[in-house]
């Protein structure tokens, strides 16, 4: 996409859309706004051809504006580039946790990925989205059986995270066939986005200590209702370095070396997710391809340094795939000025439909997507209307002059906003529409105030 945007407005909210020739290759992780982003004549931003604005009136305020091909973009870079570089087989996995519904799930697999669900609930839309249950892998520290069940029942793999669940599974085994699993390790890395450790022991709720790994392949050796197709480790998210994987990678594969032991064939070694996204002009993620590359070739080198056949190569990376594809439009409403203090700007939602900042303190950056080209004069406060100090949006946001009624756009809500959403103050949770070639469909409803009450009971003798 060309950048048809003079110098000297730079400093308006068009700055957030990078300079953009045809024929580069843009990592959608590398960027702020989606792909498809354009100021149009108006000075309106657009997104997926269609009008942001004109969007908020036709499906109401907040919206999640999600652009598919940007979705699409990222996930083919991810599942070309482990064809490019692995020379076995792979297979890329969307961890859903980052934004599980329908539509998501369907676009995710029509691109050839599989999907990384932790819950009955996610299980249950993936399936009902069409998704092959051969490419689903159930996670998690506490299944339930009626989780464990549905999955076994369904043909997905469960990635056995503990002993208790362990047990549970051989209890659930029938004779029919052996249950499809993998194991889940803490590999002892430890991340801090910007920094990481490696310690023999990880303080962790997840997976199985490595000191554990003879007596847990001992066990499961020794199961003939246990399939136990590989291993699986996830080091942490929002990561910047490619270090940290290629050791977490390389130590794998000396576990898939201990496993061959046991006279456990194990064929399947995934590597988690993590890989970062820009939130903010600082952030500086590698790209998805320089992400996966680097995986694809520790994996081989420690391979042929063990003289072990190369497993099939899993990554689940959730934020990096679909973060950056979705923005968030709100309506600006009240404000408030503290003489020598600060400026609060409110919008019409906030904690209950991004609780990201109240709960990580994360940074976004925002837009008034009917006011793209216009100087940005103001540094106020962005607010929601929840009934709390803390549910503060964007602290500082630098923005042209706004007014009741502008439409404020928040970049790079695609991962962890929809999905960690709630009803706080009993706010309706937003819509969200799918937006390519200027076209809108929904692919959330709004929800209703009916919706509000549809699981509230009232006791005969209350009424
Ligand atoms: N696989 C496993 C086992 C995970 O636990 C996670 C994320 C992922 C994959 C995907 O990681 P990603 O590629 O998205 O970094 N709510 C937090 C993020 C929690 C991530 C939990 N696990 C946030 O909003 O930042």
């Amino acid at each position: 996409m060309v950048s048809t945007l003079p110098v000297e407005v730079q400093s308006s909210g068009n700055q957030y859309l990078s300079q953009r020739d045809s024929g580069t290759i843009l990592s959608p992780n590398q960027e702020l706004l989606p792909l498809n982003a354009r100021v149009n004549h108006h000075n309106s931003l657009e997104i997926g051809g269609c009008d942001v604005t004109t969007l908020v009136q036709q499906f109401g305020s907040p919206l999640y504006i999600l652009d598919e091909q940007t979705l699409r973009t990222a996930c083919q870079q991810y599942r070309d580039t482990f064809k490019q570089y692995y020379k076995g087989e792979s297979q890329v996995l969307y961890a859903s946790k980052a934004w599980n519904c329908l539509a998501v799930c369907a676009i995710v697999a029509s691109e050839g990925l599989g999907i990384d669900v932790v819950s009955g609930g996610e299980l249950y839309t993936a399936l009902n989205a069409g998704v092959s249950s051969d490419k689903i892998y159930l996670h998690g520290n506490n299944k339930s059986r009626e989780e464990l069940i549905l999955a076994i029942e369904s043909g997905s793999t469960i990635v056995v995270d503990n002993w208790y669940e362990l047990k549970t599974l051989v209890e659930l085994a029938t004779t029919d066939a052996a249950i499809r699993m993998m194991l889940r390790l803490t590999p002892g890395i430890e991340c801090h986005t910007h920094e990481y450790i490696r310690t023999g022991h990880l303080d962790s709720k997840f997976g199985f200590d490595p000191n554990d790994l003879e007596e847990v392949f001992a066990f499961v050796s020794k199961q003939p209702s246990l399939n136990c197709v590989g291993l699986h480790a996830h080091i942490g998210s929002q990561i910047f370095e490619r270090q940290p994987h290629r050791d977490l990678a390389a130590v794998m594969v000396q576990w898939f070396r201990d496993a061959a032991k046991y006279d456990l064939e194990l064929t399947e070694l995934n590597v988690g997710g993590g890989l970062g996204i820009k939130y903010t002009e600082s952030d500086d993620p590698p790209s998805i391809a320089e992400w996966s590359k680097a995986i694809c070739e520790v994996v081989q080198a420690a391979c042929a340094s063990l003289n072990l056949p190369l497993p099939k190569l899993l990554c689940e990376p959730g934020r990096s795939l679909i973060a950056t594809a979705c923005v968030t439009a709100y309506t600006i409403g009240s404000a408030k000025t503290i003489p020598d203090i600060r400026t609060y700007v409110t919008i019409d939602g906030g904690m209950s439909d991004n609780p990201r900042p109240i709960t990580y303190q994360s940074v976004y950056r925002a837009v008034v997507a009917n006011k793209m080209s216009a100087s940005l004069t103001e540094t106020v406060t962005l607010a929601g209307k929840h009934c709390e100090s803390g549910d503060i949006l964007i602290k500082n946001a630098q923005l042209p002059k706004t007014e009741p009624g502008d439409i404020l756009v928040v970049m790079g809500t695609g991962a962890y906003n929809y999905s960690m959403a709630s009803n706080y103050n009993r706010l309706p949770r937003p819509a969200a529409v799918l937006v390519a070639n200027g076209e809108a469909n929904l692919i959330l409803q709004r929800e209703t105030y009916e919706d509000i009450i549809r699981q509230d009971c009232l006791p005969e003798r209350l009424k």
